[in-house]
């Protein structure tokens, strides 16, 4: 995928303009303090909802024009929006938060890069630290589409973190974006010490 293509030519599809609701959900329910990384926040919506639940917060996308107009949106947080790799995260993002937040970000990927994607939650997330996902459950392609977001089953997801995590919530949730009802999984882990 050429993601700064997609963002230049303004095909960006998922975007909903707003925060997740499950994840809103989520940050009202549980009270966490720390450093968060949004891998892949595209126009940083979560990255917003993070610092008004008190997370020091840093949104990450491969795409410079995704982050300019995450940038241009939210210009007070501006500093927070960082054009990098997750796959090869900058050396001061290593190991350094208590908290990752998933949005659509591995959804987007086609399979054959979640190990890189696993491998980048690693890089990023302290042991110890939470992963709190917003999955984007999607088991089969409509006819004729070709993602993303690509195929992912709860399976797929358990499959992915079935050594070095435990599951500490996990739960279909009651508040959604309309078009996404039933589609999304809650899902948090923890990294293992
Ligand atoms: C489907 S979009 C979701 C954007 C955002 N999370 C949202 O919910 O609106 C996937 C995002 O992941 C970003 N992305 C893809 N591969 C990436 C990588 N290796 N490192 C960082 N960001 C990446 C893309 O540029 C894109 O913004």
């Amino acid at each position: 995928m050429d993601w700064e293509e997609i963002y230049r030519k303004g095909e960006v599809f998922w975007n909903k303009g707003a925060p997740s609701p499950p994840m809103k959900q989520y940050l009202e329910r549980h009270p966490v303090r720390g450093r968060a990384l949004v891998p892949g926040c595209g126009h940083g919506h979560e990255v917003v909802l993070a610092v008004a639940h008190g997370l020091d917060a840093i949104g990450l996308d491969i795409a410079p024009t995704g982050i300019a107009e995450a940038r241009a949106l939210y210009p007070q947080l501006a500093e927070r929006f960082v054009t990098g790799d997750l796959f090869n995260p900058p050396e001061e993002m290593r190991g350094a938060f208590d908290i990752v937040l998933e949005h659509t970000c591995m959804s987007g990927l086609h399979p054959s890069l979640r190990a890189d994607y696993r491998r980048g939650i690693d890089l990023t997330l302290r042991r110890g630290g939470l992963l709190v996902g917003v999955w984007f459950i999607n088991p089969d392609l409509d006819p004729g589409d070709e993602g993303p977001p690509f195929p992912f089953s709860v399976p797929d997801l358990t499959a992915l973190f079935a050594d070095g995590y435990e599951i500490v919530e996990d739960y279909v949730p009651d508040a959604t974006f309309d078009t996404r009802a039933g589609r999304e999984r809650v899902r948090v882990l923890r990294r293992l010490g």
